[in-house]
């Protein structure tokens, strides 16, 4: 499967989704969040950070001026917020590789603004508003690796 859409309720409903969505990462993989501002990609990070194994005591939020936050816990998470960005050459500063080719699992938000530094292969989230309190979440497999993923998926949570 390359793609898969996942229709989001609540707030809560959206951590739960990026919580079963984190179970199934593995060192080295990649997820590249877009949509708009106050779209839940935030949210679905943090749970993405809870199924990959950062402590719920934890506080996940968005990196502010370092643009990344690490959390090194068993498996090291990465969380990367670009929106701070203003062209995409400053990010060559950031040594994203370093992130996408080690140890850990890098979740990016705004990742539509590194088209061209974007690895590969890597999982793609779109998120879209449809209402107040309800979101679309959109998966895209960029690469066998992912479509495996999606085919892991339940969409229970
Ligand atoms: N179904 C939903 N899923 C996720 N968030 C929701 C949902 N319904 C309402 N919300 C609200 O939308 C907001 C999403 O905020 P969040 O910080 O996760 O967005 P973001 O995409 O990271 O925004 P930014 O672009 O500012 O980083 C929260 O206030 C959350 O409570
Ligand atoms: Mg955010």
């Amino acid at each position: 499967m390359n793609k898969a859409v996942f229709q989001s309720k609540s707030p809560s409903e959206t951590l739960r989704f990026g919580k079963q969505i984190g179970r199934l990462l593995q060192r080295g993989d990649v997820v590249a969040l877009m949509g708009e501002l106050g779209a839940g990609k935030t949210q679905f990070i943090k749970g993405l950070a809870q199924g990959v194994g950062v402590g719920k005591s934890v506080y996940v939020s968005s990196p502010s001026f370092t643009l990344i936050n690490e959390y090194n816990g068993e498996i090291p998470f990465y969380h990367i917020d670009l929106y701070r960005l203003e062209e995409e050459k400053e990010a060559e500063e950031l040594g994203l590789e370093e992130y996408f080719h080690g140890e850990g699992i890098t979740a990016i938000e705004w990742a539509d603004r590194i088209p061209s530094l974007l690895p590969g292969e890597f999982l793609r989230v779109n998120i879209h508003y449809t209402g107040k309190q309800t979101r679309s979440i959109e998966l895209v497999a960029k690469g066998k690796r992912y479509e495996e993923l999606l085919n892991n998926i339940e969409f229970r949570v």
